[in-house]
């Protein structure tokens, strides 16, 4: 059988991370393609990486590059190029750079693999994933943001935490833009079938549900740099349902125009990710309160992508 292609752009923390998880889930060979001026660097950690193959047994081509031709016909390409946040900045601050960064990557990445699942994580994610589609070219489900998977692990790891249980039982939905006014929502959220609510009382509830709003940023704070093992980890479970063919219904920013009432924006909602990208996005139903959180997300959301095209197109 072929193996997938997989094609991450910026090799730093998250892309690198990224690769880590895609090769020891084997889930397929892995390009890391970073700018010409890491070249060196990047050739470097896909050989180190390369080199954990006999012992996590995995079996892949991993290649380091700063040369688009290498990614030719990638399956899926991620894309993590850009600048992190630091301590003191939001994800919105960082619009003006990474708009430039991640529409000239969209462009050589359409280039070279006209037929890939492009999937965006770079900040402001809701943004970037927009701009990617629009300098890709490509039809909106081939195009999708990773931020549900990451906000909505982090939400899952402070209830176990909280419970005493297993991270693995804890089901839970999320949905909004990737900012700090994301919306959790405890509706949707079980342990095995169990309404959460019966493990956590509601103001205690709230308070977690604070904290994974703002869990990107109190990580920030610890480290100086935002985070990548997580942020890989979620990307790395969007890019293995889309080259499996798994049909998962994961949290993504998918295109939604008549879903939900959005009038074409990414924002984050529940979808079917298979190997087309996104196969399906799943309309809940959401009470007068969650409604207004999510409209006031995604109106967040709408300001966001209005900035960003002033700097795609001036
Ligand atoms: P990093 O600074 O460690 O790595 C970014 C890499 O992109 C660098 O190696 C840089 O050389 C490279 N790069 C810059 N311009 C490029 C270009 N034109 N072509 C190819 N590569 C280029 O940053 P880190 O921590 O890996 O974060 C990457 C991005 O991911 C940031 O924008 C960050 O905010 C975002 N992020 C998003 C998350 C999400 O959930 N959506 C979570 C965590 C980070
Ligand atoms: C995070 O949520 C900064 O988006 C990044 O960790």
């Amino acid at each position: 059988m072929k193996r997938a292609k997989i094609s991450v752009i910026g090799a730093g923390n998250v892309g690198a991370s990224c690769a880590v998880w895609a090769a020891s889930k084997e889930l397929g060979d892995v390009v890391l393609l970073d700018i010409p001026q890491a070249a060196d660097k990047t050739k470097g950690k896909a050989l180190d990486l390369a080199q954990c193959g006999p012992v996590e047994r995995f079996d892949a081509n991993i290649v380091g590059t700063s040369d688009y031709t290498e990614t030719a016909n990638s399956d899926v390409v991620v894309i993590t190029a850009g600048l992190p946040r630091k301590p003191g900045m939001s994800r919105d601050d960082l619009v003006q750079t990474n708009v430039k960064i991640v529409g000239s990557v969209a462009e050589e990445v359409a280039r070279h693999s006209p037929d890939a699942v492009l999937v965006v994580v770079s900040n402001p994610l809701d943004a970037m994933v927009y701009t990617a589609w629009k300098k890709s070219g490509f039809p909106p489900q081939r195009v999708v943001g990773q931020a549900g998977c990451l906000d909505i692990a982090r939400y899952r790891t402070f209830i176990a935490m909280e419970v005493g249980c297993s991270v693995e039982d804890i089901s839970a939905l999320l949905m909004g833009g990737h900012g700090d006014d994301m919306v959790p929502l405890p509706r949707y959220t079980s342990i095995s079938g169990i309404p959460v609510t019966q493990f956590i009382p509601a103001e205690r509830l709230n308070e977690i549900i604070g904290r994974a709003k703002m869990g990107g940023g109190e990580l920030v704070k610890l480290m100086g740099t935002s985070a990548y093992y997580a942020p890989a980890s979620g990307s790395i479970q969007m890019v293995e349902a889309i080259v499996k063919d798994k049909r998962r219904i994961l949290p993504c920013a998918a295109y939604c125009d008549k879903e939900y009432g959005v009038g074409g924006y990414y924002v984050g909602v529940p979808t079917m990710l298979g190997r087309n990208g996104v196969e399906r996005v799943i309309e809940v139903e959401l009470d007068a309160g969650e409604r207004d959180l999510f409209d006031s997300s995604v109106e967040h959301v709408k300001e966001l992508v209005t900035l960003a095209e002033g700097f795609l197109n001036g």
